[in-house]
């Protein structure tokens, strides 16, 4: 295995100090925070691998870009700058920008569902994918390959869709019935695990054949890309950017969450290839959601950012490194016999916590009761990512068994050091050690969606 880790291709120019608390001290901030990590200041964390959205450090680049904002409402210079760079690496025809992803999200979703009982397929949507395919009268379905959930064993590509079972979906549920095809790439929820192109051609292949839109939720479009130059036979010697435009020439529409391989704090994109029609619902339908269709809820000085960070992110010295790092924090858990989704994925360590903490049942949330351990321990920040999160089903209201308990440790983009992750290690090593001490959480307030955000919980004794 290989143990060398690259070192970044960056220096420090300007630094955030970050506050050191005591054990005693987290004991009430998390008792204040209902148990719920998305409830604590960020203040009050020391290391925060929340989340890698709209956390990463700006170049000094998107800075000075940032001072050439125009701020026209309609028509900015800004737009048709940002306009040129999306359509320079995907290739399509139509660019919209968003306030996020999920403005993205929301926009395009609805305009794809045609009539009731529709549903999309995607080898796996992320929560608030879910959340607006829910809301735009659709239902959900996952179809990602079952060495996804085989947390020990080496796949490439564990973010594959199942192919067969696709079809055998489609064919269920009836062509007619099926709104899209989502290609999550990588794949947040299975471990930011990545997509080979090769089984993107297949599943392309059976949309084609039923006539199915197919769509990429690409928040982490280059993180995918330098993963298949890695690991996927033929690609070594083509550039991430060649790899991505390939992708983009598979599928109809493109939606990203800009806040990740945008590199910039803020921002989502809406970019569709070539169905003008579509174009025009959207540019309709987003004033009243997101806003004037040439800014979509971003400042012009934002659209600034993203025009440099877009190309940033698609640099391969910065995605060798960025992959590096996050490897590097799975292997020092990995080597102390800690459970992980194994490889790393691009953006963050998946921890297996079903192996972790097996005496604590589904219900009662194992990977949220490891992450408030690891706050305990270290202050550092991780978030849940298992049944807590995957909610109720909306027809029946049950809890739903997540296939995986997983905690994230997402590491934000050109942020922490390798001595930051060593904190992280050693943390997670150290609640490894009394995992059996470790209780499971009830519900004290549960909002009907999305309620992992805002819950409040408390540890059963
Ligand atoms: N799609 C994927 C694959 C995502 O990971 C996210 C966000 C979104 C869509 C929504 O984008 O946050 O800009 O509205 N993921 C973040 C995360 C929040 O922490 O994984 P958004």
């Amino acid at each position: 295995m290989n143990k060398e880790y690259v070192a970044p291709p960056y220096r420090i120019k300007m630094v955030e100090p970050i506050k050191i608390t005591t054990k005693e001290e987290r004991i009430t901030y998390l008792k204040e925070a209902g148990y719920n990590p998305f409830s604590l200041r960020s203040e009050d964390v020391y290391i925060d691998l929340l989340t890698d959205s709209g956390t990463g450090a700006m170049s000094h680049f998107q800075w000075a870009a940032l001072m050439q904002g125009d701020e026209a409402y309609a028509g900015s210079r800004s737009f048709f700058k940002f306009e040129q760079v999306v359509k320079d690496i995907t290739g399509y025809k139509y660019i919209i920008p968003a306030h996020q992803g999920r403005g993205a999200e929301q926009v395009m979703l609805p305009q794809l569902v045609k009539h009731d009982s529709m549903v999309f397929i995607s080898n796996m949507h992320f929560d608030t994918t879910r959340a607006h395919v829910e809301i735009a009268g659709a239902r959900a379905i996952d179809c990602v390959i079952d060495e996804c959930f085989d947390t020990e064993t080496y796949h490439p590509f564990k973010g594959n869709f199942d192919v067969k079972r696709l079809e055998e979906i489609i064919l269920d549920k009836g062509k007619e019935n099926v709104a899209g095809i989502i290609m999550t790439i990588t794949n947040n929820s299975a471990g930011g695990q990545p997509v080979s192109i090769d089984n993107m051609k297949k599943t392309v292949a059976i949309a084609r054949k039923y006539d199915i839109p197919v769509i990429i939720d690409g928040a982490r479009y280059a993180e995918n890309a330098y993963f298949v130059k890695q690991r996927e036979e033929g690609y070594h010697e083509k550039t991430v950017k060649e790899i991505a435009r390939e992708v983009f020439d598979l599928a109809d529409i493109f939606l990203m969450s800009a806040k990740k391989d945008g590199l910039s704090n803020i921002g989502g994109i809406i970019a569709i290839k070539d169905n003008e029609d579509l174009y025009n619902q959207c540019r309709t339908y987003i004033v009243p959601m997101e806003g004037f269709p040439t800014y979509g809820g971003l400042t012009g000085r934002d659209m600034e950012v993203l025009a440099v960070g877009l190309k940033e992110a698609l640099e391969e010295d910065f995605l060798r490194h960025r992959l590096d790092q996050v490897r590097y924090l799975g292997d020092r858990l990995r080597d102390a016999g800690v459970p992980i989704q194994y490889p790393t994925g691009g953006h963050a360590v998946f921890v297996d916590c079903k192996k972790f903490a097996p005496h604590i049942p589904y219900h009662q949330f194992p990977a949220q009761s490891v992450t408030n351990a690891l706050y305990l321990e270290t202050g550092v920040r991780a978030v849940e990512i298992g049944s807590f999160l995957l909610g109720r089903n909306p027809d029946t209201h049950e809890n739903l068994e997540s296939p995986l308990e997983l905690m994230r440790l997402t590491i934000p983009r050109r942020t922490y050091t390798y001595k930051h992750l060593d904190v992280v290690a050693s943390g997670v090593i150290e609640v490894f050690k009394r995992r059996e001490q470790l209780k499971g959480l009830t519900f004290e307030y549960e909002p009907p969606v999305l309620r992992h955000f805002t819950a409040k919980l408390k540890p059963i004794e």
